[in-house]
């Protein structure tokens, strides 16, 4: 039978659109979560055609008609910050991790980021597609269907271009949508070591071929001690700026260097870690566009005692987000829901600050927000169906998948039930 939508999606116990109007969320609003009890959603040609109560929705026809029972429903998850392309991976360094060598020590001994831009120097352009897609699936599974993407293990022209063109490539062949960032200053090749400053030359050369062939959106830099100076990276990203490049910045992860400040000094769409960020950075962000993009995987992974202080930021006024930080060495790991968790253990933020953080937010931070992270009438259908009963439970539960299915652009693209027929009851 053919009905007046494609799906229709009944007694949903909570309906979190996340729908606060226009802009990133800060200040009272990243206490709220807005939602509809009690809701029915229907998308039609991959937007949603209507939402509102259950009660509302008896005389609507579907294709297709699944009921809830009263589970959770929000937008597609979005994942700001992930190093998705990479070749080789890193359990080898586990050994030292536990002997206690600093993240930043494995790098000068020309392991860690340097040890994947060999393997990923040494891989094909299809070995990675493979390994990058397996990974995405992963991320999928998560429930996220949108996020950034970096280059960064080539720290070489061929390789770079290798990654991006990776991404370009599954940008068109998965269902997650994804945004790419140029991160060729991702740290000094051991060819470059006395001269740092060439070798950033030598990637802003190749930003008028990225723009050209459409390769990224954004351009970042890793400002770290041992990596590039904060000031290095100021004149990076304002170059990269004046050649029409969006910029981000991993500021301040390990050692507080003022990089927080800088990123809001250049205008940047996001300042990224931000764990030493100082009191002026903090209050500094409160006040600027810039979103406050937190990792907390990382420092659980790299067993740090101190995470971004995102109260004070919160309560600053900054726009705050979360991300994964999926990559082979300071955060292994697809599962957005797992960071969720750690925002509320370790971080102190409350259900509907972590919402907000997963959703609005992170596309803004990628400048998706117009597309991405919430649902309201019109806008693509990317949804997620949880089995779980409410919001509160995601960031409360941890270690587990708590995703049932998700839909991107209105179609089926997971579940755990995969058939049709177990997913769907009409
Ligand atoms: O965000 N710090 C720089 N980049 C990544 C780690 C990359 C890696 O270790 O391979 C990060 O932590
Ligand atoms: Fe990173």
């Amino acid at each position: 039978m053919t009905g007046q939508y494609d799906v229709l999606i009944k007694n949903i116990g909570q309906l979190l659109t996340m729908d606060h109007g226009d802009g990133p969320i800060r200040g009272e609003k990243m206490a709220q979560a807005p939602m509809i009890e009690k809701a029915a959603l229907a998308i039609k040609d991959g937007k949603i055609a209507w939402m509102g109560k259950t009660t509302e929705a008896v005389s609507l026809t579907a294709d297709k008609t699944i009921d809830a029972e009263g589970k959770l429903v929000t937008p597609g998850l979005v994942d700001p910050h992930t190093h998705l392309v990479f070749g080789g991976s890193r359990e080898q360094e586990m050994a030292l991790k536990q002997q206690g060598v600093p993240y930043l020590e494995i790098l000068k001994r020309g392991g860690g980021i340097l040890s994947t831009v060999k393997a990923t120097r040494e891989a094909t352009e299809e070995q990675l597609l493979e390994k990058a897609s397996f990974h995405l699936d992963r991320i999928l599974s998560y429930g996220v269907t949108t996020m950034e993407a970096k280059s960064g293990y080539g720290l070489e022209k061929e390789t770079e271009l290798k990654q991006l063109r990776v991404v370009k490539k599954l940008n068109e062949q998965h269902p997650i949508d994804l945004v790419s960032t140029f991160l060729g200053a991702h740290a000094i090749p051991p060819e470059y070591k006395e001269n740092p400053d060439a070798f950033l030359q030598e990637m802003l050369d190749l930003l008028p071929l990225i723009e050209k062939e459409g390769l990224a959106e954004f351009v970042d830099i890793f400002s770290e001690t041992g990596v590039f100076t904060v000031e290095q990276a100021r004149g990076y990203l304002l170059k990269a700026k004046e050649m029409g490049f969006d910029v981000k910045i991993h500021a301040d992860e390990i050692n507080p260097l003022g990089g927080t400040e800088m990123a809001v000094e250049v205008g940047a769409r996001s300042g990224e870690h931000l764990v030493g960020a100082s009191d002026k950075g903090i209050g500094m962000l409160g006040t600027s566009e810039t979103i406050a993009v937190l990792l907390p995987g990382t420092c659980f992974y790299l067993n740090k005692d101190s995470y971004a202080k995102a109260r004070e930021m919160i309560e600053a006024g900054a726009a705050v987000a979360l991300s994964t930080d999926f990559n082979p060495g300071s955060s292994p790991t697809e599962n957005l829901q797992l960071i969720m968790n750690l925002a509320a253990l370790k971080m102190k933020m409350t259900p509907e600050e972590i919402w907000n953080s997963v959703t609005v937010n992170a596309a803004y931070a990628i400048n998706r927000g117009e597309s991405a992270g919430k649902i309201a009438p019109g806008r693509q259908a990317d949804i997620v169906l949880w089995d779980v009963p409410n919001y509160h439970y995601v960031p409360y539960h941890y270690g587990v998948n708590h995703v049932n299915t998700v839909w991107k652009a209105g179609k089926l693209v997971y579940g755990k039930e995969r058939e049709d027929e177990q997913v769907y009851t009409s």
